[in-house]
């Protein structure tokens, strides 16, 4: 299906070209997170001030679904208040659960829809997202 074509070519070129990847040098909300299924880790940085999501960086092992999701989420966040950032989230988490969402801000994370079908993928995608909520919510 053509549709899918253009989903998977999103979800290669952030993988292939993955954005925000690395580490801040200075100080930053870190959170480190694996899944459980596999044992793929990802590390999440977070630079807030003033409650807004000023930049975002990861590094980590993982599958294509795993590290395109982690790319996609860190490019949606940016410039965005941890409430916004925590709604994202939530809208993610519908997409898994096959909602028709709209990421207008950033359509690119609707490439991940398909991903819903497959349940040991549902958490390959979600790691990352995972991995956000923790940092925001600090636990
Ligand atoms: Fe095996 Fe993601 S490819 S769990
Ligand atoms: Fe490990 Fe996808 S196979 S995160």
């Amino acid at each position: 299906m053509q549709l899918d074509d253009l989903y998977r070519r999103v979800i290669i070129d952030h993988y292939k070209n993955p954005r925000n990847k690395g580490a801040f040098e200075d100080d930053a909300v870190t959170v480190n997170l694996n899944n459980p299924t596999c044992g793929d880790r990802i590390s999440l940085q977070l630079k807030v001030e003033d409650g807004v999501v000023q930049d975002a960086r990861f590094m980590g092992e993982g599958c294509s679904i795993s590290m395109s999701s982690a790319s996609m989420m860190t490019e949606a966040i940016k410039g965005k208040s941890m409430e916004q950032a925590l709604d994202l989230a939530d809208k993610f988490s519908k997409l898994m659960q096959g909602e028709q969402v709209d990421f207008d801000e950033y359509e690119d994370l609707e490439a991940l829809s398909g991903v819903n079908k497959f349940p040991a993928r549902i958490k390959c995608a979600t790691l990352a997202w995972n991995a956000l909520k923790k940092g925001i919510n600090n636990d």
